[in-house]
């Protein structure tokens, strides 16, 4: 029985605030499923003040004791639940946990670095070794470092193979020199594993310590070793490439079912399509839009940050909204330079606009069920979840073929009777691109025969997790 333990900073349902949680809460039931009986998961995060009290009376108190962290003696609680057949482990210490946010503290290098001792530190007080330790993005990236650095003498801890993935590559956590010791506990012996451009970067550390890197696309995983994208880190993917892979996330096929899901106005699949109408009615009418099924709805579900390509969006939605009659619905929080771009959007077409500045994944759902054309042009994506989710919902995807967008998404194009591809994509990050692929989606979307061809062509590719498990299956196998 192959022992896997992922360490990573949020996972759904317990605290997330974005894809990284989606990943962390469900690849490790998919990974247990693909494994067959074969495979003990496990999975370890803070114990944030946002996990509910509902979670926290499943939990058991499996252990609690002083953990140093360079001068500091510290509590360390863990708990644990078993959900799905994975057993998660908590690190409770309400000092760095029990805060209104789960990053962006001016302390998060101390608070990190306390949950990846304490998840490495913890697998010899409940004695549970695992054969893989897999860490995930810059909050876990110390875990592989400590391991390598102060564990492995341990007995028990000599032959753990470890896995580190990238989420994103714009966040490194970087640190400066001073706090080598006084925070992250390392010495001058250990600079040069975590040294890089005149700091500390945790991520390249973790980089140089894995015996595997992997990212959550092919695509990403060539794009990261190039300087445009990898935020500085290209020189260390390049010479780590042998140990570097892609593989593309899936989503939760549970969670995200429009069949069955709870939260929208009426079922629908690719056999009752025309209920999906239901949806954008009834989401119509809670926004205040007006009614009608006639009318194309377009939606942005998204944090407005710019590497989401809003700049792109900006510059067409004027021309787009005044040239068709169409709904546009955004969903999202983020830069304010944005967010008062939608909010005055919204008032210039008030019959047609509606800025939902905010975070709701109920909303995000009832949106997604109710949305024609889905726009999506990242300026990077690493993977990116909610083209797969507006695709399970029938939303017709606008992409830029970056990243795991191009892994998912592929043009559309006509052959006599055969259509190919599954959405709409555009390659140079350029609005008019954008504006072109928009038209060219409202255009077939106005055409019903080939409006449901399409939309039941992409409702049925399968974004499940089930291909991509098994190839961290095998990822595992080959360490
Ligand atoms: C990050 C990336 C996103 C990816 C997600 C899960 O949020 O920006 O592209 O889908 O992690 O891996």
């Amino acid at each position: 029985m192959k022992k896997i333990l992922l360490i990573g900073a949020e996972a759904m349902p317990f605290a997330a605030t974005g894809g990284l949680g989606d990943v962390m809460g469900s690849l490790p039931a998919a990974i247990q499923a693909a494994a067959d009986g074969d495979a003990d998961v496990r999975v370890v995060m803070p114990l944030y003040g946002a996990i509910t009290d509902t979670w926290r009376s499943q939990m058991t108190k499996i252990a609690e004791y002083m953990l140093p962290l360079s001068w500091r003696n510290q509590y360390c609680g863990i708990h644990s639940l078993i959900k799905d057949g994975v057993t998660y482990y908590f690190i409770d210490n309400e000092y760095y946990f029990k805060r209104d946010t789960l990053y962006g503290c001016f302390d998060d290098g101390e608070r990190f670095a306390f949950f990846c001792k304490a998840a490495v530190d913890m697998l010899g007080i409940i004695g549970f070794y695992p054969d893989i330790i897999h860490a995930h993005d810059w909050q876990a990236a110390l875990s592989l470092i400590y391991l390598n650095q102060k564990y492995r003498q341990v007995q028990g801890y000599e032959y753990i193979k470890t896995v580190f993935t990238i989420h994103n590559i714009e966040y490194q956590g970087k640190y400066d020199f001073a706090i080598l010791h006084d925070v992250f506990e390392l010495g001058d012996w250990d600079r040069h594993i975590v040294e890089y451009d005149g700091c500390i970067n945790l991520m390249k550390g973790a980089i140089v310590c894995a015996n595997k890197v992997s990212t959550v696309s092919p695509r990403y995983a060539q794009e990261i070793q190039s300087w445009e994208y990898a935020h500085g880190l290209d020189p260390i993917l390049r010479e780590n490439a042998g140990k570097l892979c892609g593989i593309l996330n899936g989503i939760d096929y549970v969670y995200y079912n429009p069949e069955r899901d709870p939260i929208i106005a009426k079922n629908f699949g690719v056999d009752t399509l025309s209920d999906k109408f239901d949806n954008k009615l009834a989401l119509q009418k809670e926004i205040g839009l007006p009614e009608n099924t006639e009318i194309p709805m377009i939606s942005v579900i998204s944090r407005l940050a710019s590497h989401k390509g809003l700049d792109l969006i900006t510059e067409m939605v004027y021309n787009l909204m005044s040239r068709y009659d169409a709904q546009l619905v955004v969903l999202g929080k983020g830069e304010q330079a944005y967010e008062a771009f939608f909010v005055e959007l919204q008032k210039n077409f008030p019959d047609q606009v509606r800025a939902l500045i905010t975070y709701d994944r109920d909303l995000s759902k009832r949106i997604y069920a109710a949305t024609d054309v889905f726009l999506m042009p990242s300026k990077s994506e690493p993977c990116g979840l909610s083209q797969m989710i507006a695709s399970r919902y029938g939303a017709i995807p606008v992409t830029r073929e970056t990243g795991g967008l191009y892994d998912s998404i592929k043009g559309y194009w006509e052959e006599g009777d055969k259509i190919h591809g599954n959405g709409f994509t555009f390659a140079n990050y350029s609005s008019a691109e954008l504006a072109e692929r928009t038209s060219a989606a409202l255009s077939l979307w106005n055409d019903p025969k080939k409006r449901e061809a399409l939309v039941k062509r992409i409702m049925t590719t399968d974004f499940s997790w089930r291909a991509s498990a098994f190839q961290y299956l095998e990822m595992y196998a080959s360490l």
